[in-house]
């Protein structure tokens, strides 16, 4: 990996930004770093990184040398032709993708300048030909722009970077596409090279369609609950199909994070404005809604109300490796809970910064057992291993109540019951609570 390699610019440094950059220094490249948040630019000239994501810290003190961080666009610029864009672009009020930050950094690109965009912000089908046609307004029209999808998983981003199951790039068949493609070509991934179009499509359609997989598999869980199946059995029987496949068929309550829920609402909101009514994901977002709120439910029915009951919430991350809120099930879950005057302890490993920066009323815990103590009932929100693989003995002896609720059926039923808990899952068979469990906090079962 020493053969001198094409330098980049990353405009962004997010989770995205952060890795993408990294992780093209990793394979040879110079890579010029902009972001216009000082602090977070400051953070990282220091050493720091601002983000959780297993492996990145590593990646990135390894490849220190290479890597350069400014608030100044001009730098990239100067130092790199293809410039790659990995701003956020968070729903709008009316579900579709904010597209201010894109327009930003192409407004902040000089007239004449003939570098390329290279998009990794995820955008609506139909944005690199709009932005090729303000490029034109602009006078830039010797500005590349190359469609490149990011694929990556939060908690395993590094590895999904450097090992990808394929690599989109959407071009005019230029000079600019042709370089990306050279970027990659060390990965050895599959390559689909495609029109603009069809490579922002790959992108929401794969999104859409996993947010998609895993509504169907919570509507069955549902199902189950009512029918006594239990999905995770049914899930196995599924996904050894391999039309099917096991992954995204894990019941539990919802999807979150920064992709999914956005995504799958831009598709939803795109089609509108195309004139097309995509009413399966009209459901999805329904079913994915009402999901989040199930525990609430259960709770109730074991608890018999919860004013004044204190519930444990273990984790609160969006899922597990990260420290990403945004659009965590953690947040519907707890604004319920003190809606309906529960009092909420939480423990997540990582996530308790940016939880703070979201949630009030949540009183936060150093440890798992400082969470659970005294609590009438717990949940397991964020399947973290050190939460899967804590001892429920100690857990129910803290407690002042038996209920454990795992709402990512990421646990062993028969642990859970073995260390003294009433386990209830997603769909999973409802677990009838011996005489000794009987005496449940505030009421009936
Ligand atoms: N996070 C994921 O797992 C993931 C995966 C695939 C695709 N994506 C997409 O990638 C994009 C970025 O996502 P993220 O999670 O990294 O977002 P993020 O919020 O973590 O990072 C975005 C960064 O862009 C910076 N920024 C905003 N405007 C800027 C500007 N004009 N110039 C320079 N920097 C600017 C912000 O300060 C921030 O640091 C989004 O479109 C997202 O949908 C995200």
């Amino acid at each position: 990996m020493s053969v001198a390699r094409e330098p980049i610019g990353v405009i962004g440094t997010g989770y995205v930004g952060l890795v993408t950059a990294a992780g093209f220094a990793e394979l040879g490249s110079d890579v010029w770093c902009v972001d216009i948040d000082a602090d977070k630019i400051a953070r990282l000239q220091a050493g720091e990184v601002p983000i959780y994501e297993p492996g990145l810290k590593e990646l990135l003190a390894r490849n220190v040398e290479r890597l350069h961080f400014s608030t100044d666009l001009a730098t990239a610029l100067e130092h790199a032709r293809l410039l790659f864009v990995a701003v956020g672009t968070p729903p709008t009020y009316s579900g579709d993708a904010d597209l201010s930050a894109v327009h930003a950094v192409v407004d902040a690109i000089p007239a004449a300048s003939d570098r390329a965009l290279v998009m990794k912000s995820t955008v609506p089908c139909g944005t690199g030909a709009s932005l090729l046609r303000v490029f034109g307004e602009q006078g830039k029209d010797a500005l590349g722009y190359v469609s490149c999808p990011e694929f990556l998983k939060e908690g395993s981003a590094v590895n999904d970077f450097l090992h990808p199951d394929r690599v989109v790039v959407g071009d005019h068949g230029d000079w600019a596409g042709d370089a990306v493609t050279a970027l990659y070509a060390p990965l050895d991934a599959p390559l689909v090279r495609t029109d603009i179009a069809s490579a922002e499509m790959v992108k929401l359609a794969s999104n859409a369609f996993l947010a998609t997989k895993i509504s169907f598999i919570n509507e069955i869980a549902n199902v189950c609950e009512e029918t006594g199946a239990d999905v995770v059995e049914v899930a196995r029987g599924m996904g050894l199909d391999d039309r099917i496949g096991a992954k995204f068929l894990q019941a539990g309550i919802g999807f979150g994070g920064s992709c999914f829920p956005k995504d799958v609402d831009a598709l939803k909101q795109l089609a509108g404005n195309s004139g097309y009514h995509f009413q399966l994901l009209t459901a999805v977002i329904e079913v994915n809604e009402l999901q989040k709120r199930r525990v609430i439910g259960k709770l109730h029915k074991h608890l018999g109300g919860l004013a004044g009951k204190r519930i444990a919430l273990l984790g609160l991350a969006f899922k597990p490796n990260t420290d990403d809120m945004r659009e965590a099930s953690s947040l519907v879950l707890s604004a319920r809970l003190h809606a309906d005057g529960a009092t909420i302890t939480a423990y997540d490993p990582v996530a308790e910064e940016q939880a703070r920066k979201l949630v009030t009323g949540i009183t936060f815990a150093g440890s798992p057992l400082e969470a659970v103590r005294g609590a009438d009932a717990a949940v397991l929100v964020t399947e973290w291993r050190e939460l899967v693989e804590l001892d429920w003995k100690l857990v129910a002896e803290a407690m002042s109540g038996r209920l454990l609720i795992d709402g990512r059926n990421a646990l062993d039923p028969e642990t859970v019951r073995a260390g003294g808990l009433l386990y209830e899952g997603i769909g999973r068979k409802a677990l009838e609570a011996r005489p000794s469990e009987a005496s449940l906090s505030g009421g009936p079962t």
